[in-house]
């Protein structure tokens, strides 16, 4: 496995690849890799010829009063996990490679990043789609993996690639979980044992809604009371949202007559996580 820090140097390699014809799996994390992203690694080296993965934990897409700082950094595990996964090349550039003294273009977001993370990040999918567009130019690969849990960023990312006729594909991969339901993050290891129990109700909530709509509730209204619910009997007191939405253009809806899709955003102590689930 190749680790390059230049931007010349990781350009000229995938260059390389796609002038001799090879397919190229792009996986770009901010590290504190998890089985979640080396799931995403894992299908990109079964799938493509060669695999890229990114580390770089990126400045732009925290708001002044979040965890960049304290942000989860375990550069050897990481490497260790992408080797494991057979990925050819890890490209770990400083601030300063993408980040150089007098930078001052950012990528404006599509209208899809404007609710829910976009309420209350709202400088988040700016950062976001500011980074993927400088991987994507750096990494020229034929596929990116992003991870669902995640689901807006990789509607945001879907509609940015779109809008600007961006020549590679992007897929989503399934939320990979805990035994006991918690969606794997990068965050979780700030949880203490007993909020690691509280974090349980994001998924236990979301699960209980994909039940309700199994059993034919379909108004939208009771349906985001019941996850308030149970997110609070769990003693969660701050919840930046817990709601519907269509699956494509994450506006509200009142009835589910389409796909659509159940997210949460909640504090538990400090930590804010993120869950999601089809419907
Ligand atoms: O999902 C992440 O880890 C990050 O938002 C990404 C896509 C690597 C951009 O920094």
């Amino acid at each position: 496995m190749k680790i390059v820090e230049s931007r010349s140097e990781a350009y000229a390699q995938v260059a390389q690849w796609r002038q001799t014809g090879a397919s190229v799996g792009l996986v770009p994390t901010m590290g504190a890799l998890h089985a979640g992203h080396l799931t995403l690694a894992e299908r990109s080296t079964k799938e493509c010829d060669k695999s890229v993965a990114t580390i770089f934990v990126n400045p732009a897409q925290f708001g002044p009063r979040e965890d960049f700082s304290r942000y989860p950094r375990t550069l050897d595990d990481d490497l260790q996990g992408l080797r494991d996964k057979q990925t050819d090349l890890v490209f770990i550039p400083q601030p300063e490679e993408l980040y150089p003294a007098g930078f001052s273009t950012y990528v404006e977001p599509p209208s899809v990043a404007l609710p829910l993370e976009g309420v209350f990040r709202p400088t988040h999918f700016r950062g976001v789609t500011t980074i993927v567009l400088k991987l994507f130019n750096i990494l020229p690969a034929t596929v990116a993996y992003f991870g669902q849990k995640d689901f807006q960023q990789l509607t945001v990312i879907r509609h940015m690639v779109d809008d600007l006729n961006i020549p590679i594909r992007v897929e989503g991969c399934q939320t990979v979980r805990e035994p006991d339901g918690l969606a794997l993050s990068s965050r979780n290891r700030y949880l203490s044992l007993e909020q690691r129990q509280t974090a349980q109700s994001l998924s236990r909530a979301l699960t209980a809604v994909a039940k309700q709509v199994g059993e034919g509730i379909l108004a939208v209204e009771p349906l985001e009371q019941s996850m308030h619910h149970i997110l609070r009997e769990a003693g969660i007191e701050r919840i930046d949202y817990a709601c519907i939405v269509d699956r494509t253009t994450l506006e509200s809806l009142p009835q589910l007559d389409r796909p659509a899709v159940a997210l949460i955003a909640a504090h538990v102590g400090d930590t804010r996580l993120i869950d999601n689930v089809l419907l």
